[in-house]
């Protein structure tokens, strides 16, 4: 996203690095995988797997073995939430057959790159409480579940990549979603991919800088819009 106007620091650029992988010797440029790296520009020291952390669209077909994604999944599991209700839902599609369609929720682009993946997930949320009474707080509980499973992915060597660009409707019906279940998004899931592999626009866009507001934005003291 680009900084907004009247950031104090606008975001630092820095050069993403591209990676020759599985190479012997100097093969000729068609045989060359390039694997993207995207270490955030930061402005303060932060954790190793959230600096490295980034939505690929190039990703290794390879199947991800059921140990790793239980790992992935055990991260979201103790995740805090409110009245610990564990609104978080998660549909996986990891079979030829499974991943098209789950692929058919996919909208625009999506549909370009994300049927490759690995494993596809629907994150859904169940919006009420054991009571009855709506759960506010499940988008936020399930979004916060989800982050932890992708910290735990990155430093497994896998990445995420989350798509809002679904069907609801569809998904509903294709991931026979209960009552009071809402899919919220969709994610691919895998291990770095050749990004050389992807159609023209998307691996221009794969090795484009990463950007963000500036903490002055997004931080304030004591009340809305004051510095801190
Ligand atoms: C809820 C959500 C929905 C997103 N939807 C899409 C999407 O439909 N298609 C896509 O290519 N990227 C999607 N993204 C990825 C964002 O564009 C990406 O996270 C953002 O540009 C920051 O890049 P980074 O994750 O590499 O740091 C989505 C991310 C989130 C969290």
């Amino acid at each position: 996203m680009p900084a907004a106007p009247g950031s104090r620091s606008p975001p630092r650029r820095i050069p993403c690095r591209m990676k020759e992988i599985g190479l012997a010797a100097i093969p000729p440029p068609r045989a060359r995988k390039i694997r993207m790296e995207k270490p955030a520009p930061v402005d303060a020291p932060i954790l190793d797997h959230l600096r490295n952390r980034w939505s690929p669209r190039a990703f290794d077909p390879a199947p991800i073995p059921r140990e790793t994604l239980r790992s992935l999944f055990e991260a979201a599991r103790w995740a805090p939430s409110s009245n610990n209700a564990q609104p978080w839902r998660y549909i996986l599609s990891e079979t030829e057959d499974a991943r098209a369609r789950a692929s058919t929720v996919l909208t625009g682009r999506n549909t370009l790159w994300a049927p490759k993946a690995p494993v596809l997930v629907c994150v859904a949320a169940h919006t009420l409480f054991e009571d009855g009474k709506p759960n506010r707080h499940a988008w936020y509980d399930t979004g916060q579940a989800t982050s932890l499973l992708i910290v735990q992915a990155t430093s497994m060597g896998l990445f995420v990549h989350q798509m809002a660009g679904f069907d609801a409707v569809k998904a509903r019906a294709v991931f026979a979603l209960p009552e009071n279940v809402e899919p919220i998004a969709m994610m691919a899931l895998g291990r770095p991919g050749d990004a050389g592999s992807l159609p023209d626009p998307l691996r221009e866009r794969e090795s484009a800088p990463r950007s963000r507001r500036a903490q002055d934005q997004f931080v304030f003291s004591g009340a809305w819009g004051a510095p801190w």
